[in-house]
């Protein structure tokens, strides 16, 4: 195709073809969307046009030049390469050959921070930029993902109804809404990576206790998980998790989980999500340990040279199936605190950056298509929708009411845990959270008077304004502080 010579025939382009980007792409053609296609390695576009064609009108299109010009204004350009440089290096690619009204959507995986950087060096261009989470893998971005969108209310009159349009339905309603503005979209689809490390590892521990304080063969748990997956617990994540239970390795015949090295790996997300909550303030201790849970699998040194350390003799629960039962509330309650906590950092996150982040519109717009995607999202929507200033998710009543009749159980599960030596990271600090929450007093008074003891950092008391201060070294009199 000559320069320029593409007359602007596409309603949308996507640039960057590795599979995420090419699913799509596929996925805009195949719902009637004319759609430029271009990648770095011009044999991507090609092998796209040749194998999926088909599919709808696609505008194969091999320098940057021909992409924009392919492109109805204002232009909508769809960036799916890796977070980080890459996302740079193509944006000062193509941000000179556009003009204003224009928008780069970054359907990437980048840090917040970084697309609050961009959209503002664009802006001042006249250049909408739109990051965007893109939530469900290469099938949902095929078949319909989960879409959070940041940016300018007036990029999303423009974007939105194409990327609802591919989105995923749940009762007809599409997975997508314009989360808020500048970098609002990366930073929700980030807690919902963060939550995800959480519910993965809640998942972990109920899968571990069942095969190890139970004894239970995987092929057993895959069918406890299945049956779970019928009722309150249903999800994505609870339905792999059977299937993958249930895989035999074809190798060696053994259960598949017990041929995958046990040592977890992170693209980032997850932590990510735990460095801002830090700076944020919020305590997400069930994605802060999961996050950790997935660090310490990996330092195989170090668990080599502990294996030998004194631990509970090995014994089994006589009682499975009644453990199960537990099991399955210890893991509801603990999911609820992990969730409460990752919406609250949606909410300190929106209120820290002035974005007016509506929780109950993200847990509709998770419903489907996302990793999270689960039936429970629906719960987390009528909560926001009886009390869209609700503090925290536990008091809802449907929440408060789960998390009263678990209570036994939760404790149980975590009692037995700790007794019979199995890690349970996560079910251990949602109880913890919860039950710092519900404390009348918190150990945090000590610590203030320590801290006032060695720093003089000063305190407040219970029963009268301001700070003080003790003279530890004199005569131990207050003084205001
Ligand atoms: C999604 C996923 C995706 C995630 C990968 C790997 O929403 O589709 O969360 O964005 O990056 O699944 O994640 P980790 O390597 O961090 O586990």
């Amino acid at each position: 195709m000559e320069r320029g010579s593409a007359m602007a025939q596409a309603r949308i382009g996507v640039t960057g073809l590795a599979v995420m980007g090419r699913n799509l792409a596929r996925n805009l053609a195949r719902h009637g969307h004319p759609v430029a296609v271009h990648n770095r390695t011009t044999s991507r576009t090609k092998s796209l046009v040749e194998e999926f064609g088909h599919e709808g009108t696609f505008v194969p299109a091999e320098t940057p030049e021909d992409f924009v010009a392919a492109l109805e204004r204002p232009r909508r350009l769809v960036v799916m390469v890796k977070a980080g440089a890459p996302t740079d290096a193509v944006i000062d690619e193509f941000a000179p050959l556009l003009e204003p009204g224009d928008m780069i959507v970054d359907g990437g995986n980048a840090h917040f921070l970084d697309t609050r950087r961009r959209e503002q060096a664009l802006r001042e261009r006249g250049i909408h930029f739109v990051g965007t989470g893109i939530s469900g893998g290469e099938e949902g971005a095929l078949h319909g993902p989960s879409i959070m969108p940041g940016g300018s209310a007036e990029s999303y009159a423009a974007l939105g109804p194409l990327l609802e349009d591919i989105a995923a339905k749940v009762d007809g309603t599409p997975c997508c809404t314009h989360v808020g503005p500048d970098g609002a979209g990366h930073f929700v689809k980030m807690v919902h990576n963060g939550i995800e490390y959480a519910d993965m590892q809640l998942i972990g521990e109920a899968y571990d206790l069942l095969r190890h304080a139970c004894g239970l063969p995987a092929a057993e748990i895959a069918e406890v998980f299945r049956t779970w997956n019928d009722g309150r617990l249903e999800s994505y994540l609870i339905e792999i998790t059977a299937e993958v239970l249930a895989h035999t390795d074809a190798a060696t015949g053994r259960p598949f989980v017990d041929v995958v090295l046990d040592q977890a790996e992170q693209k980032g997300t997850g932590r990510w999500t735990v460095q801002t909550a830090l700076d944020l303030g919020v305590p997400v201790s069930g994605i802060a340990e999961a996050v950790f849970a997935r660090s310490a699998s990996g330092h195989a040194q170090v668990r080599a040279a502990a294996r030998g350390l004194p631990g509970p003799a090995p014994s089994r629960l006589e009682e499975a199936a009644a453990f199960a039962d537990d099991v399955e509330k210890a893991l509801y309650a603990s999911k609820i605190v992990a969730y409460a906590q990752g919406f609250h950092q949606i909410q300190a996150g929106s209120a820290e950056y002035g974005w007016d982040v509506d929780p109950g519109a993200m847990a509709t717009i998770w419903r489907g298509g996302c990793i999270i995607r689960a039936r429970f999202l629906d719960r987390i929507r009528a909560a926001y929708d009886a009390d869209p200033a609700l503090t925290t998710l536990l008091t809802d009543d449907h929440f408060a009411e789960a998390l009263g009749d678990a209570q036994d159980a939760w404790r149980k599960v975590v009692a037995t845990a700790a007794r019979l030596g199995i890690p349970a990271p996560g079910f251990s600090t949602a109880l913890a959270y919860y039950d710092s929450l519900r404390a009348e007093r918190l150990p945090a008074a000590l610590t203030q008077a320590q801290r006032d003891f060695f720093g003089a950092h000063t305190y407040r008391r219970v029963d009268r304004d301001g700070s003080f201060h003790t003279l530890w070294g004199g005569d131990r009199t207050e003084i205001p502080g």
